[in-house]
């Protein structure tokens, strides 16, 4: 049995991550593909406790890595590893580059702690894939604000937050060698949805 495919979505908080996620796993699901569709933090019951905690609760910097981390070593064990070697594809809301991201980024945490984890953690598993979803953080930030629900600690940051955790997201896409793919997520539906189709016409 082959071995299935990981691919990870990333991006802002309100670049149209999720609504691209559906229709992907719409999309591979259509080619006769078994999909795992899942999501960071969370995807495991343990995973899905850390998160709750994780999104409202206050706490240090490093506390929140390594809670970043702590869940992520769950959801690998439980259903990310698993699922690869049962030969389906998986298909998660965030994984790693997001801990780079906005734990590196955007609060300032040593790249180095955070190499340290990912070692420990995933122990050489990376994604096949990452489809990094860009939008100038104005936009990002005001579809947020503008969906009329409570926000997160993450989503109530600062822009010059959202700006660091923008930078460290197109560094890493850039240094990535081919794995993270930029994707420019200000234009139409349709225009999004062609560059997805020839993307994962490759994997
Ligand atoms: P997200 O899935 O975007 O939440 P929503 O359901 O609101 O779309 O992710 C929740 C938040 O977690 C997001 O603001 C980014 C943050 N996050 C980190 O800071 N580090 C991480 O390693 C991960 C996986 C997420």
């Amino acid at each position: 049995m082959a071995r299935g495919r990981f691919i990870t979505l990333e991006g802002l908080d309100g670049a149209g991550k999720s609504t691209h996620l559906t229709w992907l796993v719409e999309t591979l699901r259509a080619r006769g593909l078994t999909v795992v569709q899942t999501r960071e933090p969370g995807g495991t019951p343990l995973g899905e406790k850390l998160r709750a905690l994780l999104l409202a609760d206050p706490m240090h910097l490093e506390t929140e890595a390594l809670l970043m981390f702590a869940a992520r070593r769950e959801h690998i064990a439980q259903v990310i590893e698993p699922a690869l070697m049962r030969g389906d594809w998986v298909v998660c809301d965030r994984f790693t580059d997001a801990s780079f991201a906005y734990q590196g980024g955007g609060r300032g945490l040593a790249r180095e702690k955070l190499a340290v984890l990912e070692e420990w953690v995933q122990a050489g598993l990376q994604p096949d894939l990452t489809l990094m979803f860009d939008v100038p953080t104005e936009v990002a930030r005001s579809r947020v604000t503008g969906m009329g629900r409570e926000l997160d600690r993450f989503e109530r940051e600062k822009s010059e937050f959202f700006e660091r955790v923008r930078n460290e997201y197109l560094a890493r896409a850039a240094a990535s060698r081919g794995r993270m793919r930029t994707i420019d997520a200000s234009r139409s539906l349709d225009q999004i949805k062609k560059s997805l189709q020839e993307i994962i016409a490759t994997i």
